[in-house]
């Protein structure tokens, strides 16, 4: 009875079409599926717990990483940010210099609900979450801690303008960004992108969380090639409390999770401590 598979394709409830495949219930003989509450409930379940483990033809860091890096500290980015990114980041900053405390960024952050996180252990700290989706930002995750902000803005220009006034966050997160798996993405992943050095130039201890080892690995490369700096790698299990969905999501999978932590704080170039 177990053997009998049934394909359940359910385009009406995701936003993407997606495949998935269940058991046929021994009793029911499958009819369960068939009353809507019973169906969101599974689909809910199999979408939590069925996030498919990276698949890449890299096998280890790209052979051209170390090429990209060099480049991108070798030739600073030109174009100019987009106006609504300079509104944000205005916008961002007058909060933060109201709100007189050492600054955590959380850049990627989703629907937010690392930021809102971050921000209950840190009640000292002011969160401010960057992401450029306005549908995720827009999700309903309960009112914000009033030491966090969430801002809508393109990550590229929001660090080129961070790092031009001198923002010195004490920690930076960047939890699960977009993987950009295809050997021909590299110039996407955050290391491999001619913003990288500005990124890095903010200094604090910056957090990389990712379901992808040769992410993590590349990134920590990249680090090393521009500051010389040795951060640490290594995989670890959430525990109950989640940061984000996608760490639930990978979790739940059973996908190992890596964690890449360094201090960057010693590459500031005015020896200030990081804020
Ligand atoms: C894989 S999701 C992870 C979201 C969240 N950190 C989590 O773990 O649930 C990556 C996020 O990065 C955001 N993102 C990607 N590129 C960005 C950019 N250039 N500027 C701002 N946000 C960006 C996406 O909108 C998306 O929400």
């Amino acid at each position: 009875m177990w053997a009998g598979m049934i394909h359940l394709r359910a385009r009406a409830v995701m936003p993407r079409q997606v495949s998935y495949r269940a058991f046929r219930m021994p009793r029911s003989g499958g009819r369960l599926l068939e009353y809507p509450a019973c169906r969101s409930f599974i689909i809910g379940v199999l979408m939590q717990a069925s996030s498919r483990a990276i698949v890449s033809s890299q096998q280890g860091p790209h052979q051209d990483l170390m090429r990209r890096v060099q480049r991108a500290r070798d030739s600073e980015w030109q174009r100019p940010p987009a106006e609504h990114t300079r509104l944000a980041f205005a916008e961002a900053a007058r909060w933060l210099e109201a709100q007189c405390r050492p600054l955590i960024l959380d850049a990627g952050c989703g629907v937010g609900l690392s930021t809102r996180r971050l921000a209950e252990r840190h009640p000292d700290h002011a969160v401010i979450g960057v992401d450029r989706s306005e549908l995720r930002l827009s999700r309903d995750h309960g009112p914000l801690p009033d030491n966090a902000r969430l801002v809508r803005a393109d990550l590229v220009d929001f660090w080129r303008l961070a790092r031009a006034a001198g923002w010195r966050p004490a920690r930076h997160y960047l939890l699960y960004p977009n993987p950009y798996p295809k050997s021909t993405q590299l110039k996407k992943r955050w290391h491999g992108h001619p913003v990288f050095p500005s990124l890095l130039a903010l200094g604090g201890v910056l957090e990389l969380r990712s379901n992808w080892a040769i992410y993590v690995e590349e990134f920590a490369f990249g680090v090393e090639v521009l500051l010389g700096i040795e951060g640490e790698i290594a995989s670890f299990t959430p525990g109950v409390t989640f940061m984000t969905p996608f760490e639930r999501k990978y979790g739940e999978s059973g996908q190992t999770l890596w964690r890449y932590r360094v201090d960057l704080a010693p590459s500031l170039p005015n020896g200030e401590p990081a804020r």
